[in-house]
C-alpha cells in the first residue's frame, strides 16, 4: 500500500524522519511532500535517504527549473495512487489551509485532489492549538472525516508547557493503520456480520424484497477481516463476491437468516447486524403461480422474526452487539429507540433518502449512537471507510472493558 506523508514547517518535523521508518516497517511505501517552510527544518534528502523515492516539495517542478506537464500533473498521479494521505507534523497554517479548501502548494493541492482518507497529525504552540481560529479549523476537518491525531501535552518547543506536542509515533502510525483498515487490532475477535436483503416468497416465482445490495455489509465483513479478526458473513440475496478470506453462508429469507445468525452467535465475540431483514412476510405462500385472471390477491402479511431482539438476550459475556438502522425521518430518536429496546452497544443510523446514503451506492453517510448518548455524525465516505469507523469503535469499546470470555 502507497501512502504520501506530508511534512510542513514546525519544529516537529525532524520526528517526521522516524515516522517514516515505522510506517515502512508496516509494509508501507511511503512518498514524501514537503512544503516549502518545512524544507527550513529538515532538508529534503534525509527524506529522499529514507524513503527511497524523490521528495515532492514544489508544484511547478524543481525551483529555478522551467514547469513542464510531467510536473504540473503530478499531483493528480500522486492523488490517484495513493491509499492514505498523512500530514505530520501539520502546522497551524496548514490546518488552517485544509480547512478552507486553499490549494496553494503541492501538498495542499493534493489534499483536495485525493479521495484516499487523510489523516492529519497537528503540533505547535499551545496558544496556536487553543486559538479559537485552530479549535474552529480542527472541529471543521472532523466534521469532514478528517482524522485528527490529537497533539499531547508537555514541554514545547517554545519553552511553554500544555498541549500541542505531536502525538507519539505510534499513535500516529495506529492511525494510518486504523484508515487503511489494517490495524490488526481484531485479532482474536469473531465477527458476525449480516449482510444484504432478505427475499420473501409470495408464490413460487414472486416475492417481496428491499433495495439493499450488500455492499455495508460486505465492506464490514472485509474490513473486519483486514484488522485481523476471523470473520462469519451471512449473506441475503446479491450479486457481490464474497471477500476473501471470510467464510459465507448464503441465505434468502428472513427465517433462513434468524437461523443462521443464532446458530452462529455462539462463537461470536462482536456481532454486527449490516442486512435489511424484512420485518413482514407474505403469510400465505401459493406453491405455484397467482393467476391473473383471479384477479388481484389481497395479500396478508405476517411478523418475521426480530433478529436482534432474538439474541440480545442471550448474549455471551463480553459480546458487542452493533445493530444499523435504515431510516426515513428521525434518525437519530428512532436510532436511539433501537439501541435501548434492544440493549446494543452501537447502532449506526443512516437517512436512506439522502443523495450518497443508503442502497446501492458506493458511500454512505451515517451517524453513530452510542448507549451514553454520545451521538458522531460522520461526513460522506465510501462504505470501506465507514465500515473501519465502526470497527475502530468496537476496538475503542473492546478497549475500555474487560478482556473477551467469548469461547471459540
Ligand atoms: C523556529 C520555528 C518553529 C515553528 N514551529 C511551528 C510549529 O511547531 N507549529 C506550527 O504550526 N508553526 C510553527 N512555526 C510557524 C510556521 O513555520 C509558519 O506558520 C509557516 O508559515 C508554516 O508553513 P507551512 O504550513 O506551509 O509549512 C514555526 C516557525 C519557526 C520560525
Amino acid at each position: 500500500m502507497r501512502i504520501a506523508l506530508g511534512v510542513t514547517g514546525g519544529v516537529a518535523a525532524y520526528k517526521a524522519a522516524e515516522l517514516v521508518r515505522l510506517l515502512q516497517d508496516r509494509g508501507l511505501d511511503v512518498q514524501v511532500i514537503m512544503t516549502r517552510n518545512a524544507c527550513q527544518f529538515v532538508r529534503p534528502l534525509t527524506f529522499a535517504a529514507l524513503s527511497g523515492h524523490r521528495v515532492i516539495t514544489e508544484m511547478f517542478g524543481e525551483e529555478g527549473r522551467e514547469a513542464n506537464v510531467e510536473s504540473a500533473i503530478e499531483h493528480i498521479a500522486v492523488a490517484e495512487s495513493l491509499d492514505a494521505l498523512l500530514v505530520a507534523p501539520a502546522t497551524a497554517d496548514v490546518v488552517a489551509k485544509i480547512a478552507h479548501g486553499l490549494a496553494d502548494d503541492f501538498l495542499t493541492t493534493l489534499v483536495l485532489a485525493t479521495r484516499a482518507p487523510l489523516i492529519v497529525a497537528p503540533a505547535m504552540n499551545v496558544n496556536m492549538w487553543e486559538s479559537a481560529a485552530t479549535r474552529h479549523n480542527i472541529a471543521v476537518l472532523r466534521e469532514r472525516g478528517v482524522r485528527v491525531v490529537e497533539p499531547e501535552a508537555g514541554p514545547l518547543a517554545c519553552g511553554m508547557t500544555g498541549p500541542g506536542r505531536l502525538a507519539s509515533l505510534e499513535a500516529i502510525t495506529a492511525a494510518v493503520l486504523a484508515a487503511l483498515g489494517i490495524a490488526g487490532d481484531l485479532k482474536g475477535e469473531t465477527i458476525l456480520v449480516t449482510a444484504g436483503r432478505t427475499e420473501e416468497p409470495l408464490d413460487a416465482v414472486r416475492y417481496l424484497a428491499n433495495r439493499s445490495s450488500g455492499k455495508m455489509g460486505y465492506a464490514v465483513a472485509e474490513a473486519g477481516r483486514r484488522r485481523g479478526a476471523r470473520v462469519i458473513l451471512v449473506s441475503g440475496p446479491t450479486h457481490l463476491e464474497a471477500p476473501a478470506g471470510v467464510q459465507i453462508e448464503r441465505v434468502r429469507t428472513a427465517e433462513e437468516m434468524a437461523e443462521a445468525v443464532l446458530r452462529h452467535a455462539g462463537e461470536a465475540s462482536v456481532v454486527v447486524m449490516a442486512a435489511a431483514v424484512a420485518d413482514f412476510r407474505p403469510a400465505e405462500v401459493d406453491s405455484g403461480k397467482i393467476k391473473r385472471g383471479n384477479g388481484p390477491p389481497i395479500l396478508r402479511l405476517e411478523p418475521t422474526r426480530d433478529i436482534l431482539a432474538e439474541i440480545s438476550p442471550r448474549r455471551r459475556p463480553g459480546q458487542l452487539i452493533v445493530g444499523f438502522a435504515a431510516e426515513t425521518d428521525h434518525v437519530v430518536e428512532n436510532a436511539a429507540a433501537k439501541l435501548r429496546q434492544k440493549n446494543l452497544d452501537l447502532v449506526v443510523a443512516n437517512d436512506v433518502t439522502q443523495a450518497g446514503a443508503g442502497f446501492d451506492v458506493d458511500t454512505n453517510i451515517v451517524t453513530l449512537v452510542f448507549p451514553d448518548g454520545t451521538v458522531k455524525p460522520l461526513a460522506k465516505m465510501s462504505k470501506l471507510e465507514v465500515a473501519a469507523r465502526i470497527l475502530d469503535e468496537v476496538a475503542a469499546i473492546r478497549a475500555r472493558t474487560a478482556p473477551r470470555e467469548v469461547a471459540g
